[in-house]
């Protein structure tokens, strides 16, 4: 994506975003987040957050980018110049670092389980022994580390060659072959004997839970994540539309948000039918997918293997196109701003965030799981600092940016809006609803106080 190219269609433009968005986000993060905050108690709210702040936010990042033609850090200055908005740019930058640096760590995880069931390894684990297995595998002080470092290569080799655009044909082709696998593994987890369970877990809500100050956290973190938002990536994206065509931003933007929820609950349905079926815990973090998922595909009758390599195949692909729009950040980043070659750019900065992916790698079970910051592994306090904190953050810049540094006549016009009442209530959301619940949430959270 060098050079001021433009989308040649708006369904290019449609496609790279969805690549972006779902993600690890909506298979990994999202049912073991709702997991560790009760299942539909955290649904409920993360929905509110995803339409009433995300979706709004969103179309703000397009719109900024779109305003300035540029990246992230340039579109802010070049359409406030000399204002501070330009932190959010520049927030955006570290965020992403952060954030792609444990991302490729998880992606390298998806990717051992392709391969642990293409060489039979994980086939022959006992029924209720995945645990063990995972845990020898992440608790290795080198083994994850590979794997991280050969996720990390593809990246980079991605990125040299410049061939993201192979990439977005994902979005066409492995998206969709997802979605249904998704759907088969639903139908199937229906069937098992938990689903009832599972099911009730995920949509009957337990009330008391709602006054846990850190669930709201959780769910605006989670909903900025797993959108993609709150770091300039939009931004970037909206960059590359053309000012004369019509781009119809609320529609596209409503579109790629239905999307990745539906991805995200279908997962959900996938998980929590098999966590009561094998009676797992709910609240094990990171490993639940890896935990439980295995389960499933060894009790399959048929085709468990070849549903699970197929699975953990897809689930790498839109890992890795999520990856590399993060990782593009700072790379275009360095490009302009420390002027470096697009090739030099992409072998530091690739490089940089494979060091610090490193540690990461090493503190769940490994060497490093002792070492902790605010009492977290380290990969659990980077995913927390960027998910929980950095992100509504910067997608409280993004929104105060639009919704109160712009005249609301040029926001209407950049997000071409057709509908008037429509356009009202967005702006209504950010420049009042959104911040206020950014603020207040993150405020709550800053001091501890309970609803
Ligand atoms: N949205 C991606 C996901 O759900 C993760 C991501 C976050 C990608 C931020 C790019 C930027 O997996
Ligand atoms: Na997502």
């Amino acid at each position: 994506m060098q050079g001021r190219e433009q989308w040649a269609t708006r369904v290019g433009f449609m496609l790279a975003a969805v690549g972006s968005a779902v993600g690890l986000g909506n298979i990994w993060r999202f049912p073991y987040i709702a997991g560790e905050y009760g299942g539909a108690s955290f649904l409920i709210v993360y929905l509110v957050c995803i339409f009433i702040i995300g979706l709004p936010t969103m179309i703000a990042e397009f719109s900024i980018g779109k305003r300035g033609q540029l990246d992230a850090v340039g579109s802010f200055s070049k359409t406030a110049p000399a204002k501070p908005w330009v932190i959010g740019g520049w927030l955006g930058v570290i965020t992403s670092f952060l954030i792609v640096s444990f991302y490729a760590v998880i992606t390298g995880w998806v990717l051992y389980y392709m391969f642990s069931y293409l060489t039979g390894s994980i086939q022959q684990v006992e029924t209720g022994g995945v645990e063990e297995y995972f845990g020898g595998f992440t608790g290795d002080a080198i083994l994850p580390v590979i794997w991280q470092l050969i996720v990390m290569a593809i990246i980079v080799g991605i990125l040299y060659f410049g061939v993201q655009k192979g990439i977005e044909l994902s979005s066409k082709i492995f998206m969709p072959l997802l979605a249904v696998v998704l759907l088969i593994l639903a139908g199937y987890g229906l069937t098992l004997d938990g689903a009832g369970e599972g099911m009730s877990f995920l949509f009957v809500p337990d009330w008391s839970a709602l006054g846990d100050p850190s669930l709201y956290l959780a769910a605006i973190g989670q909903a900025f994540f797993t959108l993609s938002l709150g770091m300039g990536i939009m931004v970037t994206y909206g960059g590359y539309l053309s000012k004369q065509t019509g781009n119809r931003l609320p529609s596209t933007a409503t579109g790629i948000v239905l999307l990745d929820t539906l991805f995200a609950i279908l997962v959900a349905v996938v998980i929590f039918t098999a966590v009561f079926t094998i009676g797992a815990d709910t609240d094990q973090g990171p490993a639940l997918i890896f935990v439980v998922l295995p389960e499933v595909f060894n009790q399959m009758a048929a085709g468990g293997t070849f549903f699970a390599v197929f699975f953990f195949f897809l689930v790498f692909i839109a890992g890795l196109s999520s990856a590399i729009s993060l990782a593009e950040v700072s790379i275009s980043f360095a490009i302009r701003q420390v002027k470096l070659t697009r090739k030099k750019a992409v072998l530091i900065v690739g490089g940089l965030i494979t060091l610090l992916g490193i540690p990461s790698t090493l503190s769940q079970g490994g060497p490093l799981s002792d070492f902790t910051i605010a009492g977290l592994p380290f990969l659990d306090f980077i995913d927390v600092l960027t998910d929980s904190y950095f992100l509504p953050i910067g997608g409280l810049i993004v929104v105060l940016f639009v919704g109160w540094g712009w005249k609301s006549k040029a926001a209407f016009e950049e997000a071409d809006f057709k509908n008037e009442a429509v356009a009202k209530t967005w702006l209504f959301l950010i420049r009042f609803v959104a911040p206020l619940m950014i603020i207040v949430i993150l405020l709550a959270n800053f001091f501890g106080i309970e609803a």
